[in-house]
């Protein structure tokens, strides 16, 4: 499906479908396996020194073949926590000729794209090997400012559905995506967008496909290949997630995982995770005004003893729906097939 919507076309996807930069799961190995198999893999940067993410992105590429389209993504508030490190790894994403895209998430983007084609001149690159910016956004009010300043190539829709972290404004996915749509649509130089937040599988792309977007990340589908760098314990527990507490979803968003683990994660951000007892833990003790220290030690503690009763297994409103390890290349095909029974029969397309 080359051809099928301007993502397909602009990076040579035989399927509009993204593999995000999951923090914890997203690695070389992942990314290279969904990009060999047609979709578009992108390594997350973890915090740490430059050289790693550098073996990360040549794993990827290795795997993918010499001329998929590869991405890095990276955490903006990580970066700047990070000091001089996170300068180093952004100056080693800048001259990295091997990537096309960088995605961009919570924090000031427009800070970091400027220094970003500084250090792109630096490198000697010229504008044909500038990067393409994607920029996850999950309010009608960011995405209307990406839009505008029209430093952003691929805006992707992030929806309240999503696992992880996302913006505590988020709304459910379909509305958010219809609005930003037509914003988009109504622009001087419209962009691909990319929806992100609860896709499973080829029948939800074809969805947000006949709402009018480029493609679909899909984080929680990917973090359940055997090609995911996220352990095994929480991969088991996210298979076996049910309905959780009375009148809940299996899955919660809240803050108190960030608060109780140290996070430094911007204010507007919470996370979505596997119900457990943290949220109500810290809700209460929000409600009494009381200390949390001894909470953090014991959330210290869970973090050793790999308790996930207390600490967080961030994952979205589709865990559950995936039984046990699959791996990442069938993943992509059999969405695929399930995009094309879709497609045929009626026929959608984001250049209408
Ligand atoms: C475990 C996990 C880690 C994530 N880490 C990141 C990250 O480092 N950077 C980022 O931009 N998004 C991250 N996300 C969010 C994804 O980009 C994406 O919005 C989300 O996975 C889509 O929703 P879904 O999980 O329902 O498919 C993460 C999601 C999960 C589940």
């Amino acid at each position: 499906m080359p051809n099928l919507t301007s993502l397909t076309s602009r990076y040579g996807l035989s399927v509009p479908l993204v593999l995000p930069p999951m923090l914890g799961a997203s690695g070389g190995k992942l990314a290279g396996a969904v990009s060999r198999a047609g979709g578009l893999g992108f390594v997350a940067w973890s915090p740490g020194p430059a050289a790693a993410l550098s073996s990360e992105l040549a794993l990827a590429r290795q795997i993918a073949g010499p001329s998929a389209s590869l991405g890095v993504g990276v955490q903006l508030w990580q970066l700047d926590a990070r000091g001089q490190e996170g300068l180093d790894v952004f100056s080693t994403i800048a001259a990295a000729t091997d990537v096309r895209s960088l995605w961009l998430f919570a924090g000031d983007w427009k800070r970091w794209v400027e220094k970003l084609r500084g250090l792109e001149r630096q490198a000697g690159l010229g504008e044909a090997a500038a990067k393409d910016i994607w920029l996850q956004v999950g309010s009608v009010a960011e995405a209307k400012e990406a839009l505008e300043s029209k430093l952003i190539d691929v805006l992707v829709v992030q929806g309240s559905e999503a696992g992880g972290h996302g913006l505590i404004a988020s709304t459910p996915l379909n509305s958010l995506l219809s609005q930003i749509i037509s914003l988009n649509r109504s622009s001087s130089s419209p962009i691909p967008i990319v929806a992100a937040g609860g896709l499973m599988n080829g029948f939800d792309l074809a969805h947000v496909l006949s709402l009018g977007a480029a493609g679909g990340a899909m984080g929680t589908r990917f973090l359940m290949t055997t090609q995911s760098k996220f352990p095994l314990a929480k991969k088991s527990m996210v298979a076996n997630a049910r309905e959780g507490r009375e009148g809940h979803n299996a899955t919660e968003r809240s803050v108190a995982w960030d608060r109780l683990a140290g996070a430094q994660w911007p204010q507007e951000y919470d996370g979505r995770a596997l119900v457990n007892r943290s949220p109500s833990l810290y809700a209460a003790l929000t409600h009494k005004n009381d200390d949390f220290d001894e909470l953090k030690r014991d959330y210290a503690q869970a973090v050793a003893e790999e308790d996930y009763s207390f600490v967080s297994v961030y994952a979205g409103v589709g865990a559950g729906l995936i039984r046990k390890e699959e791996n990442a290349e069938y993943v992509v095909r059999e969405v695929q097939q399930q995009l094309e029974s879709s497609l045929a029969a009626s026929s959608y397309s984001d250049r209408r």
